[in-house]
């Protein structure tokens, strides 16, 4: 009797030669490193080099985040990831009404330059790589990080990194969107414009299904929403009057790691290969690295327990080790103490351990994709893609990922299969161990770190001395051209230029979002009563 997966796709209880009949490697596999990239984007894979590990971390001011970074590298991280307050996320000041109680909360506040520039003090930008959580305001903290990298002496060509920037997916599973769709895109298709002629190096989007499978997303829902979202994207870069092949190399993705790591192995074979297809199909793009579907991945946050958090650094290194098999490029491995508040130091240092084990005493960096061929995991990957396509194909039907939005159909699936995972959770189908099965009469109390509600007073007074001591009228034109630039045709204006500036002149992120949505407006979600 076959098993259903989290996407509902029967796993068989044994798979033999007849799984596998006419099925062919050539057209299904490829080579490690070639098309249609179902056993990684590299031909070495982790043979060559260890994929990224690159927790993701920040929280209060940018002096206390700084001190975790360091204490990050220090212990061996190969990647930096910043986590922003949500005031940042949404363009606000910590300053603004809307800002009080989130200062520094679950992420690190940044306002201005000042913040940025010690966020990275002593912090060498052109030796590491960045990942910035930020969307709406990403092109923002993308400035700030280049305008902070220039006093460094280190020049724009040399920066690696990434801004998440994935705006459609804030409108159906994260909410830290500000504008509507269109100024969005338009503001997203002058970030790739930007990026392609100032920071070559840099991946300019993480088109992200981890937030949706957050949310409740299967699977199959997560591949499927997400790639239809980067098909959107594609499309607007190209409308924007840019080749596919001058941006789409620097597209980079980000997927959940869920416990269940053989249909999770499927699911990141089957996305390269849809992507590869759709990007070479769709689109005749020529460069091979336009059909590369690289991506980051995190554990998943909503499979930890607050119950035996200790059990939690179980579920991690099998998702981790699911992710690894999986072919990923970057991954963030949560602390297991991260259901009950911010991880600790010892609990931050845990986590990357978890990956130093992996990458150091087992032998998954030994051989690539080593599933392949595998009569269980071909067949899967096969179901997941094929899954994914029909549901990609809906979308297209509804007149693609946008119009699926403004409908609210892919916030409408993943509620059902949240409200299914939830049902069978409280119901006992689905275990949860310490939860609902393997329970502690009572349970041992966890101290967690809290952030100090001190640093938002702290950051108010910061923020007063910029303004105070900055050159208002400098600032006050450069606002007014950022206006101009957000109000002017896509085709005569990008908006990053003027922004630099203004965020050069020490304009703050609530300033210039505020600028921008003078002109643009916000959005207002179609469910909203
Ligand atoms: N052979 C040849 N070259 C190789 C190689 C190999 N085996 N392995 C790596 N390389 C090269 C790559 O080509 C690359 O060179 P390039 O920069 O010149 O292209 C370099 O080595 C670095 O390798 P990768 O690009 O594969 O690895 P990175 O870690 O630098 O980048 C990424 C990975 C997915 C492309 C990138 O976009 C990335 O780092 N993303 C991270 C996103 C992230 O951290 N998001 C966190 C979100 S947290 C969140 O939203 C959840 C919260 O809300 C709860």
């Amino acid at each position: 009797m076959a098993r259903e997966s989290e996407s509902g796709l029967p796993i068989e209880p044994v798979y033999g030669p007849d799984a596998l009949a006419d099925w062919d490697p050539g057209e299904r596999l490829g080579e490690p490193g070639g098309y249609p990239y179902t056993r990684g984007v590299y031909p070495t894979m982790y043979t060559g080099r260890p994929w990224t590990m690159r927790q993701y971390a920040g929280f209060g001011t940018a002096a206390e985040s700084n001190a975790r970074y360091r204490q990050l590298i220090e212990h061996g991280t190969t990647g930096l990831s910043v986590a922003f307050d949500l005031p940042t996320q949404m363009g606000h000041d910590s300053d603004a009404p809307l800002a009080h109680g989130e200062v520094g909360k679950v992420g690190v506040a940044v306002d201005s330059i000042e913040d940025m520039r010690l966020l990275f003090d002593g912090i060498p930008l052109d030796r590491v790589s960045t990942s910035m959580t930020i969307n709406a305001p990403a092109a923002l903290l993308l400035l700030l990080y280049q305008l902070v990298a220039e006093e460094q002496g280190v020049s724009a060509d040399r920066l690696t990194g990434t801004i998440q920037n994935d705006v459609l997916k804030e409108y159906i599973a994260r909410g830290t969107y500000i504008f509507p769709p269109a100024p969005s895109l338009r503001l997203t298709a002058d970030i790739f414009r930007y990026c392609k002629a100032e920071l070559p190096r840099w991946n300019t989007i993480s088109i992200s299904g981890y937030h949706m499978a957050e949310a409740g997303a299967t699977p199959v829902q997560e591949i499927a929403f997400t790639l239809a979202n980067a098909v959107a994207y594609v499309r607007t870069a190209i409308a924007a009057g840019m080749d596919v092949d001058a941006f789409a190399p620097r597209l980079s993705f980000f997927f959940v790691a869920r416990t269940t790591l053989l249909e999770e192995i499927a699911k990141f074979r089957a996305a390269r290969r849809i992507w590869a297809k759709v990007m070479r199909e769709e689109f005749a793009a020529a460069d091979p690295r336009s059909w590369m579907l690289r991506f980051h991945t995190q554990t998943a946050g909503v499979q930890l327990t607050a119950q035996q958090p200790e059990v939690n650094l179980v579920r991690v290194a099998v998702q981790a080790l699911g992710a690894v098999l999986g072919g990923t490029q970057s991954l963030h491995t949560n602390a297991f103490d991260e259901a009950i508040a911010l991880p600790t130091d010892t609990s931050a240092r845990l986590a990357l351990r978890t990956q130093q084990v992996l990458a150091h005493e087992t032998d998954v960096t030994a051989t690539v994709d080593p599933f392949a061929g595998s009569y269980a995991m071909e067949s899967l990957t096969d179901e997941v893609e094929a899954a994914a396509l029909a549901l990609m194909r809906r979308i297209e039907d509804l007149g693609g990922a946008v119009a699926a939005i403004e409908r609210g159909f892919q916030k409408g699936e993943i509620e059902e299969s949240a409200y299914r995972t939830a049902r069978q959770t409280e119901e006992g189908d689905r275990v949860v161990v310490g939860v609902n099965r393997f329970r502690l009469a009572q349970e041992e109390p966890y101290a967690p770190l809290r952030v100090d509600p001190a640093i938002e007073a702290a950051q108010v007074r910061r923020l007063a001395r910029l303004r105070a001591e900055r050159d208002a009228e400098a600032v006050d034109g450069a606002l007014a051209a950022v206006r101009r630039a957000a109000a002017a045709r896509p085709e005569d204006a990008n908006v990053l230029y003027p922004m630099k500036e203004a965020l050069a002149a020490r304009a703050t992120i609530g300033e210039v979002c505020g600028a921008l949505r003078e002109v643009w407006g916000t959005h207002v979600p179609v469910d909203a009563f």
